[in-house]
């Protein structure tokens, strides 16, 4: 077998953003595309002779033949052995479990995480460091400029491996190693939570609906929440994943995640629902007929994490992105231990957990983990809820109504503008940049502004800064608008409005978000101009 060097002309466009390299799949298929980017990962991470590499993906149209291509290409950069999920499947908390199990020199994740799938759809490619999580922006700048300058990728000339049945083979003088996708996951799992409890809980009849949305996490949910933990078969819908995930938009929030929406608000609903989305790292939890904000799940998840047994010593801290509410601040405050606020996207935290900081992460995107592995984790915090349902024997409503009572309740949405102009959205973001200099001491009927910032953050642990992290006006009594342009959305420009207030009085908490804020969300509109520029009523998604 020959290692071929092929002479290639770069492109301008590969330039990774927070979660890797996302494009449609009409631009993965352009000749060149993928080589070009996987040649310039491997160029700048310097392959040590004979390394290791993890890999897989979440099963997305394009997914088998990346592999092999990556597969080849591996063989001609030196790695000495190659971990792959079977089929190609590894979700990515499983592929960042994966890395750190069998400490290889990082991995390559194959996903457009909760963005559509199929020959139309989005594919994507992230190269994930030895510690497990995603890598640094000064990795990733490294990578885009290294691409620009690339004339040639290496390629070993070989046939497609076999993907689908475990074991070892080898490509040149690599070993392939066909891995079971699941396993080292569950294993991991089952030293974190309390699966005889849990156990119990089925046993005495309490229901899930887990919806995997043809998506990643189908054969760990089934194998977990229905083998190892008892559900009855059928506990977890939409499990086997496709191509094209049904066709649908795997982003397990109220709007996209509308067949579990359903069964639980339904007359006969089982206790818990929830989903995950394409790449198995987010997750939408429900009770009967109510929903968990992800804000409020990472408070309730930690004001009782010392009920599953891998957290039973306590936490570290908390680490939760701006945006995201700041109910768990409210939990850590009462726990004595830090809680950090930093700017969007998971990557921001690896460092506080690789020093040992925090414990527990999260994002209001549906996203929550902890350093057990360096992604989030949707089924983690699935199984999180289960313990502690299994352990307190309440519903999950109750358990929301008694955590606003002892903390007060933070009501919180999310209102997303999808697929704008981008000079529309800019436009917004520069009106309320422009009136900064007014806002501060400035009445809108019950809320009186504070003050207003463009989020910066300095990393704690190297120093590092990231500027405008979105627009942040806080207002006296702690409610806080917030907005932000998306750096994942591939369609035009997607404007984040996040609106926050604070209610103490038990006897004011419960109720619908939307109308809890209606007057912030007046006064959003009132500052950025954002109905008549954007031309719309309404956000394309409300969480
Ligand atoms: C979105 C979420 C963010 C998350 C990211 C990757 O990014 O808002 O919290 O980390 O996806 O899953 P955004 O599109 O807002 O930049
Ligand atoms: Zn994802």
């Amino acid at each position: 077998m020959n290692i071929r060097s092929v002479a290639t002309t770069p492109f301008a466009d590969q330039k990774p953003g927070t979660s890797g390299l996302r494009k449609k799949v009409a631009v993965f298929r352009a000749p060149t595309y993928l080589e070009n980017f996987v040649q310039a990962v491997f160029d700048t991470i310097a392959v040590p002779p004979g390394a290791t590499l993890a890999l897989g993906g979440d099963g997305r149209y394009l997914n088998r033949e990346a592999i092999q291509v990556i597969l080849r290409m591996a063989a001609a950069n030196g790695f000495g052995r190659v971990l792959v999920g079977q089929g190609g499947i590894l979700s990515t908390p499983a592929a960042s479990c994966v890395i750190r199990k069998y400490r290889t020199f990082g991995g390559l994740i194959l996903s457009a995480s909760h963005n559509p799938g199929g020959p139309e759809g989005d594919f994507g490619i992230k190269y994930n460091t030895p510690n497990g999580g995603p890598a640094p922006e000064k990795i990733t700048d490294a990578i885009f400029a290294r691409s620009k300058l690339l004339t040639s990728y290496r390629i070993l000339d070989a046939d497609d491996i076999d993907l689908d049945h475990l074991g070892t083979r080898m490509l040149g003088s690599m070993g392939v190693e066909v891995i079971d996708p699941v396993a080292d996951y569950a294993e991991l799992m089952e030293s974190l939570f309390d699966f005889a409890a849990i156990r119990e809980l089925f046993a005495g009849g309490f229901g899930i609906c887990f919806d995997a949305m043809h998506a990643v996490t189908g054969p760990y949910a089934k194998e977990i929440i229905e083998r190892r933990l008892g559900a009855p078969a059928g506990s977890v819908i939409n499990g086997v994943p496709l191509e094209d995930f049904g066709e649908g938009h795997p982003d397990p929030n109220l709007t996209y995640a509308h067949q579990l929406v359903e069964i639980m608000y339904d007359v006969d609903a089982p206790d818990l629902g929830a989903a995950s989305d394409g790449d198995g790292d987010r997750n939408m939890i429900l009770g009967r007929g109510f929903f968990v904000t992800p804000s409020d799940s990472l408070a309730v998840i930690a004001a009782n994490a010392t009920l599953a047994p891998g957290y039973a010593r306590g936490i570290a801290g908390i680490a939760r992105s701006m945006p995201t509410s700041a109910a768990a601040d409210r939990v850590a405050k009462k726990l004595g231990v830090p809680c950090y606020e930093t700017p969007t996207g998971w990557k921001f935290f690896g460092n506080l957990m690789d020093a040992g900081q925090v414990t527990l992460c999260g994002e209001e995107s549906f996203g929550t983990g902890s350093d057990h592995v360096r992604e989030k984790d949707g089924l983690w915090a699935v199984l999180f809820w289960l313990n502690i349902l299994a352990r307190r024997r309440q519903s999950v409503e109750r358990i929301l109504l008694d955590h606003w009572a002892e903390f007060g309740r933070n009501v919180y949405s999310r209102h997303d503008y999808e697929a704008l102009p981008t000079d529309v959205a800019n436009g917004i973001m520069e009106q309320v940049r422009g009136a900064y200099a007014t806002l501060p001491g400035r009445a809108f009927g019950n809320y009186t502004v504070k003050a207003c910032d463009d989020f910066s953050y300095t990393d704690p642990i190297d120093g590092s800064v990231s500027t405008g992290q979105g627009l942040r006006i806080l207002f006296v009594d702690g409610s806080r608008i917030v907005f932000r342009l998306s750096g994942t959305g591939t369609e035009g420009a997607t404007l984040r409005l996040y609106l926050e207030s604070f209610e103490a009085d038990p006897a004011r908490q419960g109720g619908d978000a939307q109308l809890l804020l209606a007057e912030l969300i007046a006064i959003a509109d009132e500052i950025s101009g954002l109905y008549t520029r954007s031309g719309r009523q309404r956000p394309t998604v409300i969480t």
